[in-house]
């Protein structure tokens, strides 16, 4: 494997001026000191994506995405970031030297290659199984759930025999260290020996995008628990980012992806023909999944389960789909609990119909809020109408959140002007939407919300500051790089307050620190968020304020959790209450 040092990596970006980069793909017209057009991530009629040159940084406003020109190739071509860099090297007339891997790295580099190799070996063992008189109860088991021979050999479905250390033994002669064996994730390893994790099971591999085995999950054939049984997380498998039949859906002409819960509803959509259809591995939807998809799609299309369970993962998606810069739709399959159960009880014509009629997220999400109140009380429907207005926050685009505005008014009847007077009322607080951010993260709740609302705030601040560079003077003075008590915003908070001590903001430049593909789109978010374009002076004054306010107390509180020593306590306790003087401005926005 290539990789590149952090000096070549920042040539290429330098060398490779985004403007006429992005000029290739998007046609760009000047507009004050930076370029717009319309953005190719997402359709829209009138431009709301932007180029700076000054900054070497793209985003839009209407979808959110943004990055430098490097990320730029990435989400365009839907190249890795090694590729990326090949092709902008090459553009720019720059010779690559590839760095030599260190020890360590080719360690680790030979060791996911073994992985891979197992897990392919593993796969077929399964299969063999399945195949051989000792199989024969699964492959009924599979047949009664109406899979087809070609099905099973698509997807090659196995069968984990009836128990022991057949595969340990079958892995073991073929020369297998047990230190390795260790890794796959496939064995349980104790002090009186060594066991097969999957037994009496119907196995499903997982495949990442590129057909490589990087796990497995096993079905009980009847009610036994649990259920489903997974591969754990290992070198080469990360739930969070990887969908269950991408490999296969990537490869669909349709210009959509369906989003499912299970394994036997990717298959048993694939047999009927629905080939874009893909899981989460019996996970909550991540970011890094919803991520993946937009490589592929800029539509997903839901069927989740309809029960409330399923319901609450619907709910749960639709945020993550939407500040991915997808737009989710919501399949309805009632009567049946899912996909599988509606092909096989309807059939593939009517659950194609139910694709068509899927309902636009937003209304979903409406639609069940509003069934949480009693629309006949006066109290609970003033309460619905607050609540529907804090949801329409999370259009940052003008146009599109007045067409949501009026289309919602009109359904549940409020005046549009009365409803978007409470918008605004309500347009200065955090969006609806970040409280579930990082729901891959199975913390405690109330402290996951916090930290995603602290998260939200950071992101503000960020982008603020490179908004209005005037502002680090005075709020450098009040919050250090420290203070942003989240490892990733601590590095790109430090970075940026360097840069802009120097004098010259460069984001794009900071985005390239990360390699990771997921990282640096983390660190383009960092400077992607809006504030409320039409705030007055003394509006935004406060907000600010509120804001370093925030910063400060969760840092303190931060440092507090972390403390035994009690004078430094009292300290901080003191330091706390300074914060928390009623109204007191830390910094002015007036001139003068
Ligand atoms: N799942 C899991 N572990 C469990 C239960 C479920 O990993 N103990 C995951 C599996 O990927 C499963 C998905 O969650 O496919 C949905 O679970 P569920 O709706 O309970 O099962 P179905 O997909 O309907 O499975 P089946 O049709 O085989 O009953
Ligand atoms: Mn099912």
């Amino acid at each position: 494997m290539a990789w590149y040092s952090e000096e070549q990596i920042e040539q290429v970006r330098q060398r490779s001026d985004i403007v006429e980069v992005i000029g290739n793909y998007v046609r760009l017209k000047r507009s004050g000191s930076g370029y717009v057009g319309l953005c190719p991530f997402h359709n829209e009629k009138s431009p709301s994506f932007s180029v700076s040159p000054a900054r070497q940084m793209y985003k839009c406003f209407g979808c959110g995405v943004g990055g430098n020109v490097i990320t730029f190739v990435m989400e365009y071509e839907n190249y890795s970031f090694l590729e990326a860099m090949e092709y902008l090297a090459g553009r720019a007339g720059i010779e690559l030297a590839q760095q030599e891997m260190t020890a360590e790295q080719k360690r680790q580099e030979s060791l996911r290659a073994m992985l891979l190799e197992i897990n392919t070996k593993a796969a077929r063992f399964f299969y063999a199984i399945l195949k051989s008189g000792q199989g024969k109860q699964a492959h009924d088991y599979l047949k009664q759930r109406g899979l087809l021979d070609e099905t099973i050999v698509r997807f090659g479905l196995g069968y984990a025999g009836q128990g022991g250390d057949s595969l340990y033994r079958y892995l073991k002669q073929q020369g297998y260290q047990d230190s390795v064996l260790k890794e796959t994730g496939l064995f349980k390893m104790d002090e009186r020996g060594v066991y097969d994790k999957f037994w009496n099971r119907v196995i499903f591999p997982i495949m990442d995008i590129n057909n490589h085995v990087i796990g497995f999950g096993g079905r009980v054939m009847g009610d036994g628990k649990p259920k489903y049984l997974n591969s754990p997380e290992t070198k080469l498998f990360d739930k969070s980012r990887n969908l269950f039949g991408l490999n296969y859906a990537r490869q669909g002409k349709r210009d959509y992806l369906i989003l499912c819960e299970g394994y036997m509803d990717v298959i048993a959509l694939h047999q009927a023909g629905f080939s874009s259809a893909v899981a989460s591995l019996g996970t909550a939807f991540t970011e890094l999944q919803a991520n993946l998809m937009r490589r592929y799609t800029k539509e997903v299309l839901l069927t989740y389960d309809s029960d409330g369970a399923g319901q609450k993962a619907a709910l749960r998606a639709i945020p993550i789909l939407r500040r991915a810069g997808l737009n989710a739709k919501v399949v309805n399959m009632e009567p049946y609990k899912d996909p599988d159960e509606f092909i096989k009880g309807l059939g593939d014509s009517a659950f194609e119909e139910r694709l068509k009629t899927a309902k636009n997220s937003f209304f979903f999400e409406a639609e069940v809020v509003r069934n949480t109140y009693d629309m006949t009380d006066p109290e609970q429907k003033t309460t619905f109408y607050h609540e529907l207005a804090k949801k329409l926050l999370v259009f940052t685009d003008k146009v599109q959140r007045d067409n949501y505005l009026e289309a919602v008014a009109a359904k549940y009847t409020i005046r549009k002007e009365d409803l978007r007077e409470l918008v605004i009322r309500y347009s200065n607080r955090m969006p609806e939407g970040y409280e579930q951010e990082r729901p891959d993260r199975e913390l405690k709740r109330s402290r996951k919300a916090e930290e995603a609302g602290i998260e939200y705030s950071y992101r503000l601040l960020l982008s603020w500051l490179i908004e209005d560079t005037s502002l680090y003077e005075p709020v450098s003075q009040l919050v250090a790089p420290e203070d942003f008590c989240e490892e990733n915003y601590h590095i790109v908070a430090s970075m940026l307050y360097e840069q802009l001590a120097r004098g010259g903001v460069l984001p794009a430049k900071i985005i390239n620190y990360f390699q990771d593909v997921e990282q640096q789109k983390m660190a383009a978010q960092m400077f992607q968020t809006n504030f409320q374009a039409d705030m007055g002076t003394e509006e935004k004054e406060k907000a600010l304020n509120e804001l370093i306010i925030r910063i400060k107390e969760y840092s303190i509180d931060h440092q507090m959790r972390n403390l035994t020593d009690m004078e430094q306590l009292q300290r901080l306790i003191l330091e706390k209450k300074q914060w928390q003087t009623p109204d007191k401005l830390h910094i002015s926005l007036k001139d003068g």
